[in-house]
């Protein structure tokens, strides 16, 4: 596939969630015919959820359900049928209308007895079901989709929290989020996600435009703006709608 721009604009959310769906077809065609099987690790939130409904609705039959895997950029250490579950999220959005095996979908294992358990057994997942870079022995995926917190976080990546200099775990516990977070969460680190092949954040609505100018404009520190860290050596693509976009004069 060429070559994405580095910044994605569409009028409107709906359309920017409609843009990321389509990148998503192309990818998952290319990487089943590459490798025989399409990986994505999928962003919580609210803003992807459109996106997720229009991959069991529009283009609900242009992906082979079979050959693909999703996993969580991140995930709340709640049960998975709890409100604020990012898996739920995406359950509802696309995952239980989509004939995808059981066995290609995994969920933090948030039973584990404590969030660092939790942590840990799903960076085993990972690397027990993705190929590792022959480089570097860290499991590559093909998409990594992102959000992006008005306060820079990405994933679970905070703020001044000590993962942003993680660099031998995937995946780590955090189990005190900053205040207004309020479940202890577990979250992909940046070895992790700097490994994928393709790194999309998908950000919409004006409250993010500010957030975006001073890390798509400005010179952002990773302790202050999380999402700068994010430095693929893959294709980093911003997906945003016209309300996030730090060029829009409004
Ligand atoms: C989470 C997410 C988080 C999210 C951002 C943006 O578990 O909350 O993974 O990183 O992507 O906070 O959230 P919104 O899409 O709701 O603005």
């Amino acid at each position: 596939m060429e070559d994405l721009p580095e910044v994605i604009v569409r009028n409107s959310a709906d359309d920017i969630c409609r843009t990321v769906a389509e990148q998503v077809v192309r990818v998952a065609k290319t990487s089943i015919t590459k490798r025989g099987q399409f990986s994505m690790f999928l962003a919580g939130g609210s803003t992807p959820r459109p996106m997720y409904k229009l991959l069991a609705t529009a283009f609900e039959t242009t992906i082979q359900w079979d050959r693909v895997h999703l996993f969580w950029g991140d995930e709340r250490y709640v049960p998975l049928d709890d409100p604020d579950s990012n898996f739920r999220m995406a359950d509802e959005a696309f995952i239980s209308a989509v004939d995808i095996p059981e066995a290609n979908v995994h969920p933090v294992n948030v039973e584990a007895d404590s969030v660092e358990e939790a942590a840990s057994s799903y960076e085993n997942t990972i690397r027990g079901t993705l190929d590792t870079s022959p480089e570097s022995d860290v499991p590559v995926c093909d998409v990594m989709l992102l959000g992006l917190g008005t306060d820079g976080h990405t994933a679970s990546l905070f703020p001044h929290s000590p993962l942003l200099h993680e660099k031998e775990k995937l995946v780590a516990a955090v189990p005190d989020p900053p205040e207004r977070h309020d479940h202890p969460r577990i979250t992909t680190t940046f070895p992790l996600i700097n490994h994928a092949r393709y790194v999309w954040f998908l950000v919409t609505g004006e409250r993010k435009r500010s957030t975006l100018k001073s890390i798509l404009q400005g010179t952002p520190s990773v302790e202050e703006f999380p999402a700068a860290g994010v430095q693929p050596k893959g294709d980093l693509t911003w997906c945003l709608d016209d309300a996030a976009h730090p060029k829009n004069s409004r």
